[in-house]
């Protein structure tokens, strides 16, 4: 059992939230020395914000402004200050749609992380099994990495590798590429938060 303290966790997802419950479950067994203080959402029904309740977990739904992709200044400001009040360590982007610009991030530099369907730097952006699929790649996979200002860019924190299987669709490679990132988003966050993972040589986080 580590020895470290209880980091704080904020979780930005948009969808069903599979990864936050992932997350909150390493979390109670205790395997990742953390605990989730916030999720928010930019989609007022999403399941996340359900799963998070049902765990005791505080969530909100922050309106996201009058853009499709991205936050508007107003939002932006709201997401910050509602990650400031929650006091987090970190922020977790858990199926966020969202593309978020340098005034979140610079709130929370080299602090942000996310997990894409692919291995980055392939398939950027949006179904990222279904582009692996049509490209015809044998083996694909999952991605941890450090949110920069591009899309799917950051620095690699984790990597893993599923295999595409002849008889595969576009459903059932989603699938498999989901049970690899419950497994890896959450040892990844683990050993980020331990100081353990480097980048280029240099250390991708250090908590004071
Ligand atoms: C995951 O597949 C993740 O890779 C992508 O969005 C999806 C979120 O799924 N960024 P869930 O809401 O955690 O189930």
């Amino acid at each position: 059992m580590s020895e470290q303290p209880l980091r704080r966790l904020g979780v930005l997802g948009s969808g069903k939230g599979s990864n936050f419950v992932a997350i909150a479950e390493a979390c109670a067994r205790r395997e990742l020395p953390a605990e989730i203080a916030l999720v928010v959402s930019d989609v007022p029904d999403a399941a996340i914000l359900e799963r998070a309740r049902e765990r005791g977990v505080p969530a909100r739904y922050i309106p996201p402004g009058r853009f499709r992709t991205k936050l508007d200044e107003e939002a932006e400001a709201a997401y910050v200050a509602a990650m400031r009040e929650a006091r987090v360590d970190l922020v977790v982007l858990a199926g966020f749609m969202r593309i978020l610009k340098s005034e979140f991030l610079s709130a929370f530099p080299d602090r942000v992380v996310n997990i894409h369907p692919a291995l980055l730097p392939s398939f950027p952006g949006l179904e990222a099994w279904k582009q692996a699929l049509d490209y015809g790649v044998k083996v694909t996979g999952v991605t941890v990495h450090l949110v920069d200002a591009g899309v799917d860019t950051g620095p690699i924190l984790a990597q893993a590798a599923v295999p595409v299987l002849d008889s595969d669709t576009p459903a059932s490679l989603h699938e498999r590429i989901q049970e690899v990132e419950h497994r890896l988003y959450p040892e990844a966050i683990r050993s980020l938060l331990a100081g353990g993972i480097t980048f280029k040589g240099r250390r991708a986080l250090r908590l004071g």
